[in-house]
């Protein structure tokens, strides 16, 4: 129905991508394998979480989608001989994809599955460039119900000229006339091409862009997909970059200049969280949830669930932090503000602002090595300044969103108390609960 409207031309292709049934209005939330467990998946992985996103809860508040990452075909670029679709490995899936769906669907879930832009998978299994209907097909066949669309081993009649990626700072190689087009590349005509199929099915599938910021995504991603990763694969650390993946803060600072870009249907992804891997402190945890939630990065939960510890599923679980995310009337992220566009990979923009349904909210982190005192001062919001329209008159309440207490009423501004690399995260309101600001960011 979506797809006859569309060759008939009554939507334009972005408004394609707006269903009915709302899938991919708000940022994605679930789980996803490849962190912490890599190629090394089965049917019973997926199985044993889906049972553990029930039982712990994570169901309840948004979390629906367990998403298969790379390593589920059968390597190389073997296809069955008749069909042409990838074949699921039968060792690891022995009742194939359709079935872990069905088990998913069983309990109130969604599936998620992993596909690439190019020849083969970036762990070499089957790519779908030139086998977009076929696998689109399978996938609906199969009762999947969100895409993971990679971008390794792009054939040379496929690569951009001129290139841009973000990870050498945003230089494109070659010459790039002013204006220049990016929703006329070739890595836009890739991703096009699955979209278009995944449209044609009779089934509704999220679709999520892996392209890693490549090809300036964010000025055609709204008209393509659902969300768009910014930027190269995130690893749990702090600061710096390994292997070409990037620590928290270099990712928060690259975020910081794109924060307009996202909305309703189209979301810059910042990558799946890393929160209870590696050795991050519960702080950087807390900094990292809060911050990918405020940015309405999608909420990927990347950690084992088996024995996952209290402190760390509570950090998943912050409530009132999901409800910034997941807010249904105010599509936009938060804004960095008190901030140079300078740009620093150790020290990004620290303060954000932005709007919910039900108050403005701040989330102010730490990126110094000690404890410190951070002043709120609500003149200095953007939504509370004075040519804002309809600002509501302070004093103002302020609400701790992590603790869901009250921290009290006060005129100007408030001093919080932020451990090292934490995040305060607080809800600012009238004295008498009412949203200070309504108009601001309403989009
Ligand atoms: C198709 O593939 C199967 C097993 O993968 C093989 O046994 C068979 O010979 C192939 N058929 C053709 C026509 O290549
Ligand atoms: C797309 O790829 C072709 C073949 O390599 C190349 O000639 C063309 O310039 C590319 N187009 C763009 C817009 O980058
Ligand atoms: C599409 O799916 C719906 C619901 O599953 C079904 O009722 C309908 O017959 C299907 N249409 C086609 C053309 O397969
Ligand atoms: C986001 O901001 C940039 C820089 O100010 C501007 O060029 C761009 O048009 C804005 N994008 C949207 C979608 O508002
Ligand atoms: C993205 O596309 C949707 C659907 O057309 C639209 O509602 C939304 O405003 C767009 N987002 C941005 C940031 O332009
Ligand atoms: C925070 O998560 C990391 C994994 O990122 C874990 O190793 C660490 O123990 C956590 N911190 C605490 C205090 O639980
Ligand atoms: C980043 O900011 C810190 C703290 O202000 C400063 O010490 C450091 O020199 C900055 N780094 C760069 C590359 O500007």
């Amino acid at each position: 129905m979506i797809a006859s409207l569309l060759c008939l031309g009554i939507l334009k292709p972005v408004d394609a991508l707006v269903s009915p049934d709302g899938t991919g209005r708000l940022p994605a939330m679930g789980w996803n394998s490849w962190n912490e467990y890599a190629c090394d998946i089965s049917e019973d992985v997926f199985v044993r979480v889906a049972d553990l996103m029930v039982d712990l809860g994570l169901k309840d508040l948004g979390y629906q989608y367990v998403n298969i990452d790379d390593c589920w075909g059968v390597k190389g670029t073997t296809r069955d001989n008749v069909t042409q679709r990838i074949i699921p490995n039968p060792v690891k899936f022995p009742g194939g994809i359709r079935h872990v769906a069905d088990e998913m669907h069983a309990r109130g879930l969604k599936l998620g599955i992993y596909g690439d832009a190019g020849t083969q998978t970036c762990g070499g299994y089957p790519g779908s460039l030139g086998y977009e209907e076929v696998d689109a097909a399978a996938w609906s066949e199969w009762g999947v119900d969100y895409l993971k669309y990679d971008n390794c081993n792009i054939p040379q009649e496929w690569v951009d000229v001129p290139y841009m990626y973000p990870d050498n700072g945003g230089s494109p190689d070659g010459d790039v006339p002013p204006g220049y087009d990016w929703s006329a590349s070739n890595s836009s005509a890739r991703y096009n091409r699955m979209r278009d199929a995944l449209l044609t099915q009779n089934r509704t599938i999220q679709y999520s862009l892996c392209i890693w910021g490549h090809a300036n995504v964010a000025a055609w991603g709204n008209a393509t997909g659902h969300s768009w990763r910014m930027y190269s694969d995130i690893y749990p650390a702090w600061a710096g970059a390994r292997q070409g993946s990037q620590a928290l803060m270099p990712i928060l600072n690259q975020a910081a200049f794109y924060w307009n870009v996202s909305g309703f249907w189209g979301r810059n992804d910042w990558d799946m969280l890393e929160v209870g891997n590696g050795d991050l402190t519960l702080e950087e945890n807390r900094s990292h949830f809060a911050l990918w939630a405020a940015l309405k990065s999608p909420l990927i939960i990347g950690t084992k669930l088996d024995a996952i510890r209290p402190e760390i599923l509570a950090v998943l679980k912050a409530g009132e932090i999901i409800a910034f995310n997941q807010d249904p009337v105010y599509g936009a992220g938060a804004v960095p503000y008190r901030w140079d566009r300078v740009g620093n990979d150790t020290h990004p923009a620290d303060y954000w602002a932005g709007s919910s349904s039900r108050g403005v909210h701040a989330f102010l982190l730490n990126t110094e090595e000690e404890e410190r005192d951070t002043e709120l001062v609500f003149a200095e919001i953007p939504g509370l300044q004075e040519q804002q329209p309809a600002v509501r008159p302070g004093p103002y309440l302020v609400h701790d969103m992590w603790t869901g207490e009250d921290i009290g009423v006060f005129s100007d501004s408030v001093v919080l108390r932020v451990k090292r690399h934490d995040t305060a995260a607080v809800r600012v309101t009238t004295a008498d609960g009412q949203h200070p600001s309504p108009q601001w960011l309403l989009r």
